[in-house]
């Protein structure tokens, strides 16, 4: 029986309470969210982003055409450019199947150029079949400057390719080709960006994840070597696109930052989300795991992250604030919270960087909310010093992050029930149940009634990683699924969609007496030939009418090694275990102390037992 306790009053669920965390990972920005159909458009791919990279991936080139990176380039955060011969030209074979382009579309072509004498750049844009729009032509001469054309599909294609030729000597960069349609006319690619809208998510964190605390401290332009991959510097990422120098992903690829900080602060407006950037705490995360002890560098990353602030709230009369207005936005963007490092292994260390971000923070800007977090583990030596350091602390917030099985997540249902109500607050900023079967979103949802009886302590919390390009994984299980030309909610998701516009108001304390039984589904699928899973079920037993122990489930995880005891005959057919022969009408009973695996049992009785 359950009883709502209808008198009492339960936690407050905060609007904000479930979001989405945004990381470039799995080509989740270029060749996804960013609208971008053009493939290392600024010739910046090198072997420090991916071994098998090259000026030229994803370029074909007839005639003759060097990526140069010399004292001719655009700028000096864009650094490489090509050098294409008269009567030369390059074709871009975009991403997944090539350009995606539907017919009747507007798409925005535009390109940086400098040419000594005047010249004609040819642009067409084309796939196997023949043309896909009537072709362009822009006249190039003197420095560099940006050359525009607009094509209209005339045909749909997944595989479209852009070629630009030239009847002269040229220096090209920045090639690009955008939809004219973008969600909200903003630059990002229309159906993912309204799936994942569809969310109605309370928050955004962005942009990382262990992107933003891998690689050098150092920002583009103080980096020894300009190729090292950097941490994501939010600095690196806002102003003119052409200025903006692309760095080398920890996920293995190069990144462009076309979606950088302006564009996540648009977003999340866009869809009505609270804005929670993540900045590097000068521990370097994810495996590197090193403190950075430099005080000028702590110091002007701790003035970044100011800076940053005042990007995202400060009036048009502040420098930061100036600019956030010169790239379209005067309004403030609301910025409330923000996350100091992301999952740190090295506790005391990055805890003595934190506290002077903190410090430096709330003298400041008082009413901002600054989250810590708990280390890469929910639980263990490390996760334990980081929740002493930052309860002792006081600290407003600290963020959780864990993948796990689908049985973790039914076992941990009651995780926050026993967290210290005068503690820091829960954010779960990462979590997911490893699978992206309906199992797993369903052992989510399980999970997340714990997250919302407990609304009181946690705060925050997101599903990850948000988007993965089918054709580029690094990181499974995900959310949406896309390629160039389609996109997918996963079982996930649609969990995530039912809860995010489902936020209640209060919890509703209500309790539950008596034992879960197993004996709908199961003990009708046993004797009665029909198939049934015990895979929300611990510890299954399969019992005789008189009490005998048919089958016992040691949960070794897999089915050749269950055992069982009584009558009947078992044996295992097409990977179940079968009972052949039953001798006694058999019940299934869930046992106490639950030990639960990833593992799906299905029994089959192939004779009634005759009573
Ligand atoms: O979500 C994928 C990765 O998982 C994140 O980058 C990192 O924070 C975590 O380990």
């Amino acid at each position: 029986a359950i009883t709502v306790d209808r008198a009492t009053k339960g936690a407050r669920i905060d609007d904000t309470m479930y979001g989405v965390f945004f990381e470039d990972i799995n080509r989740a920005a270029d060749g996804g969210l960013y609208a971008e159909l053009v493939q290392n458009r600024s010739f910046e791919y090198s072997t420090a982003d991916n071994r098998s990279y090259t000026p030229l991936t994803s370029w074909a080139v007839s005639g003759t055409a060097t990526a140069q990176d010399d004292e001719g380039r655009l700028n000096t955060r864009n650094r490489t450019y090509l050098s294409l011969g008269a009567g030369s030209s390059v074709t871009n074979s975009g991403y997944n199947t090539g350009i995606r382009v539907e017919s009747g579309k507007k798409y925005d072509f535009s390109v940086w150029a400098r040419a000594d004498r005047a010249g004609a750049l040819t642009v067409s844009l084309a796939d196997a079949e023949g043309t896909l729009a009537e072709v362009r032509q822009v006249t190039v001469k003197g420095g560099w400057a940006k050359y525009r054309a607009r094509f209209t599909a005339t045909r749909s294609s997944t595989a479209g390719r852009l070629t630009v030729a030239t009847d002269n000597s040229v220096a090209l960069d920045m090639i690009s080709l955008l939809p004219r349609d973008t969600y909200k006319g903003h630059g990002l690619r229309e159906d993912l960006a309204e799936k994942i809208a569809a969310l109605d998510p309370g928050f955004v964190r962005f942009p990382g994840g262990c992107l933003v605390n891998t690689g050098s401290m150092q920002d583009y332009s103080e980096a020894s070597n300009w190729e090292r991959r950097r941490s994501y510097q939010w600095k690196d990422t806002v102003g003119p696109v052409e200025q903006r120098a692309t760095n080398s992903n920890v996920w293995g690829y190069n990144q462009s930052y076309g979606l950088g900080y302006y564009e996540y602060f648009q977003f999340s407006e866009d869809m009505g989300a609270m804005p929670l950037p993540v900045v590097p705490a000068l521990v370097t995360g994810c495996g590197q795991n090193q403190a950075v002890v430099d005080e000028a560098l702590l110091k002007r990353h701790i003035q970044d992250t100011l800076d940053l602030i005042e990007f995202a709230n400060g009036p048009v009369t502040s420098e930061w604030g100036r600019k956030r207005a010169q790239m379209g936005h005067p309004e403030p963007f609301r910025l409330t919270h923000i996350e100091v490092g992301n999952e740190e292994n090295l506790p005391n260390e990055f805890f003595a960087r934190f506290t002077e971000f903190r410090t430096a923070i709330e003298a400041r800007y008082p009413d901002i909310t600054i989250i810590s977090n708990s280390g890469p583990d929910d639980s263990g030596s490390t996760f334990d010093t980081a929740w002493k350091l930052n309860r002792d602390a006081n600290v407003d917030m600290v963020d959780e992050h864990y993948y796990n099985s689908p049985q973790w997540f039914l076992q941990n249902n009651d995780r926050y029930d026993s967290y210290d109500r005068s503690g820091p607050k829960v954010f779960l900023g990462e979590y997911a149940s490893q699978g992206n079967t309906f199992k797993n979103a369903l052992t989510e949802a399980a999970f997340m009634t714990g997250l919302e009886r407990n609304a009181d302590v946690v705060k925050l919390a997101s599903y990850a990683p948000l988007l993965a390009n089918e054709d580029y994984v690094q990181w499974r299980p995900d959310m949406i699924w896309f390629n160039n030309h389609a996109s997918w909610g996963s079982a996930s998701y649609e969990v995530q969609k039912l809860f995010m516009n489902n936020v209640g108001d209060r919890v509703v304390p209500t309790t539950a007496t008596g034992t879960p039984s197993v004996s709908g589904p199961i003990s009708g699928a046993v004797g009665l030939s029909t198939w049934a899973t015990t895979a929300a079920y611990d510890d299954v037993k399969v019992t005789g009418a008189d009490g005998t122990a048919l089958l016992t489930d040691d949960f070794s995880g897999d089915a050749s090694r269950w055992t069982h005891t009584g009558g009947g005959s078992w044996a295992v057919q097409d990977g179940q275990y079968v009972q052949t022969d039953v001798a006694a009408e058999n019940t299934m009973v869930s046992a106490g102390d639950p030990a639960w695996h990833d593992y799906d049992l299905h029994v089959k009785a192939t004779k009634q037992s005759g009573r």
